[in-house]
């Protein structure tokens, strides 16, 4: 399916992403590497067209800067390179009581997980349209469904990743461009320690690999969902939200993310 496109990855450097670009790279497509650790990610290009037949092209860029994706798209325009996935896994979180977080911080989080995936995807859109092909990967959460006290900013931010992806899925149907919604529960990655969080009770109840995490999201490329949870315990606690009183989610909620 990847096999000759080119797939751009944000947050590429650890995680999710690393993961992801590895999955990618053994099905022979070509990869667009973005996050700030040049190092690491050029580390990771050595590692993949080493093991592999495929071009890797590594961007550091900071994406928390507004003006970041112009820049990433006209730096991929200008080297001819035509974008087939774009997957916008890039982001973090901020853990503790709102109104401690730093504001400059929070408007940073909101921008990356927010601003920078849809303008990104506002970029890469038309290429694909024109081309009757492609495919968006967006990396939501569990907390997409449900509020987050103690993340309440980072829980909008996905939040608006899911809704966003879900509207989008619905507004290319049948242009061959699809888009896809990645929400993972708790996964072992640098994550917890950027996101200044240690041991919470969402995590004592049980956590992911990045690399199954990774699987799984590309398998859902693979069969075109639109919406996809990690892990069946994931999935029974989306499901079972959806009956549960509201009130009741709010407090469970809050009590999974207290230390
Ligand atoms: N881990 C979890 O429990 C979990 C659960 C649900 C959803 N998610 C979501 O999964 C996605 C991937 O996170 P992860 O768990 O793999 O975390 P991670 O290991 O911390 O990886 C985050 C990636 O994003 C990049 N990044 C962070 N800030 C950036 C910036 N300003 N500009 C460019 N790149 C930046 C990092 O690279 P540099 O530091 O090199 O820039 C890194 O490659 C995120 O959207 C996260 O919200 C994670």
């Amino acid at each position: 399916m990847t096999n000759g496109k080119a797939a751009l990855i944000t947050g590429a450097s650890g995680g999710i992403g690393y993961e992801l670009s590895k999955l990618f790279a053994a099905d022979g497509c070509n990869l667009i590497l973005v996050a700030r650790s040049a190092g690491k990610l050029k580390e990771l290009a050595k590692e993949l067209t080493e093991a592999y037949s495929i071009t890797v092209t590594v961007l550091p860029k900071d994406l928390s800067a507004p003006k970041a994706p112009a820049e990433i798209f006209d730096a991929v325009e200008a080297q001819g390179i035509q974008v087939d996935v774009l997957v916008n896994n890039a982001g973090f979180g901020m853990h503790g009581a709102f109104v401690d977080a730093d504001p400059d911080e929070m408007l940073q989080m909101i921008q990356l997980n927010v601003s920078t995936l849809t303008t990104l995807t506002r970029l890469f859109l038309p290429g694909m349209l024109a081309r009757s092909s492609g495919h968006i990967l967006n990396i939501g959460s569990i907390g997409s469904f449900a509020p987050v006290p103690l993340m309440a900013a980072y829980g909008a931010t996905k939040a608006y990743v899911l809704s966003f992806s879900e509207a989008l899925a619905e507004e290319l149907r049948g242009s061959g461009v699809k888009v896809t919604a990645l929400c993972p529960g708790v996964t072992y990655t640098g994550f917890q320690e950027r996101s200044g969080m240690h041991s919470f009770g969402l995590m004592r109840l049980g956590a992911m690999e990045a690399v199954d995490v990774a699987c799984i999201g590309y398998r859902a490329i693979k069969r075109g969902r639109a919406v996809i949870v990690t892990g069946l315990f994931n999935q029974l606690m989306m499901f079972s939200m959806r009956f549960a009183p509201r009130p009741l989610v709010r407090r469970v909620s809050k009590w999974m993310m207290e230390e």
